[in-house]
């Protein structure tokens, strides 16, 4: 059946593949006929996330990604692969005068350094085929669509959403495309660190125009298009996602 945005034969490293968006994207790139190697920390929901993928031929490697040897350590254990979701990512909120240099340090090293480790070294190690596509989780954050008590996060992402851009310009020579997403706001874990309240939540949802956040599977098929080969000329784009919220 003609399909641009199938996914077999494609082998794809999905990152934070134990819950929302992760997850999602998983299941559904596993939906499109591609074989997943899911990465987190945490295995009984790497587990839930593994029985829930269609087809045959997955596999699980857990991976801290605040530990850059173990990246390089995961890394080295792949196949050749054909695609890549740097996902992996979570939230602290803190007013500017308030922000400290621990929190802000990881958050760095699990939402910006360890995505472009992974990239670096699946490169340097040779993992990614001719035409393969590396995708990255930005957010409307890192596009200057932030809020207040969100700097560190908008900061790591901001970073991310430059990085891409660089990355596709220089890695097309090798014929490997890189692009981010850019979610709004995503129903998933990320905000139940209990920063946020949900009577905060529901007001914020309305000024969505389409009056609602996002749901995961929402943001996996936008991925799905940039692995995909409907995407073939789309490189170094930052494709926001946000049911309307930036162009109010
Ligand atoms: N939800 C939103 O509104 C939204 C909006 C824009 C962008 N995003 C971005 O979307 C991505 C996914 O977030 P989500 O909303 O799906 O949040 P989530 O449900 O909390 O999932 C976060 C994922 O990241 C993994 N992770 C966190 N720290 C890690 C570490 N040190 N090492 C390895 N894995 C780690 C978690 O796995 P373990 O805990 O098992 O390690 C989990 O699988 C993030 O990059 C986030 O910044 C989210």
């Amino acid at each position: 059946m003609y399909n641009p945005y199938s996914l077999e034969g494609k082998t794809i490293l999905i990152t934070g593949a134990s819950s929302g968006i992760g997850k999602s994207a998983a299941i559904e790139c596993s939906k499109l006929g591609a074989k997943v190697i899911i990465t987190a920390r945490n295995k009984e929901r790497l587990e839930k996330t593994f029985s829930a993928l269609d087809g045959t031929g997955h596999s699980i490697l857990l991976c801290d990604l605040i530990d850059f040897s173990e990246i390089t350590k995961m890394v080295a254990k792949l196949p050749e692969i054909q695609g890549v979701i740097n996902n992996a990512g979570y939230t602290e909120f803190a007013p500017v005068q308030f922000i400290n240099e621990d929190v802000l340090q990881n958050m760095m090293g699990v939402n910006t350094i360890a995505p472009i480790i992974i990239l670096r070294s699946l490169v340097k190690m040779k993992k990614l085929k001719k035409g393969a596509s590396v995708v990255f989780t930005s957010s409307l954050s890192g596009l200057g669509r932030t809020s207040i008590g969100n700097t560190m996060y908008a900061s790591t992402k901001g970073a991310i959403s430059a990085f891409i851009q660089g990355a596709a310009l220089e890695l097309s020579a090798k014929g490997i495309r890189v692009n981010a997403v850019c979610p709004g706001m995503v129903e998933t874990n990320i905000l139940s660190n209990g920063t946020v309240s949900s009577e905060q939540i529901e007001e914020d949802k309305k000024i969505y125009p389409l009056k609602r956040y996002g749901r995961p599977e929402e943001v996996a098929w936008a991925m799905i298009y940039l692995l995909s080969d409907a995407s073939l000329w789309t490189t170094g784009t930052n494709l926001i996602i946000d049911g309307g919220y930036s162009i109010r």
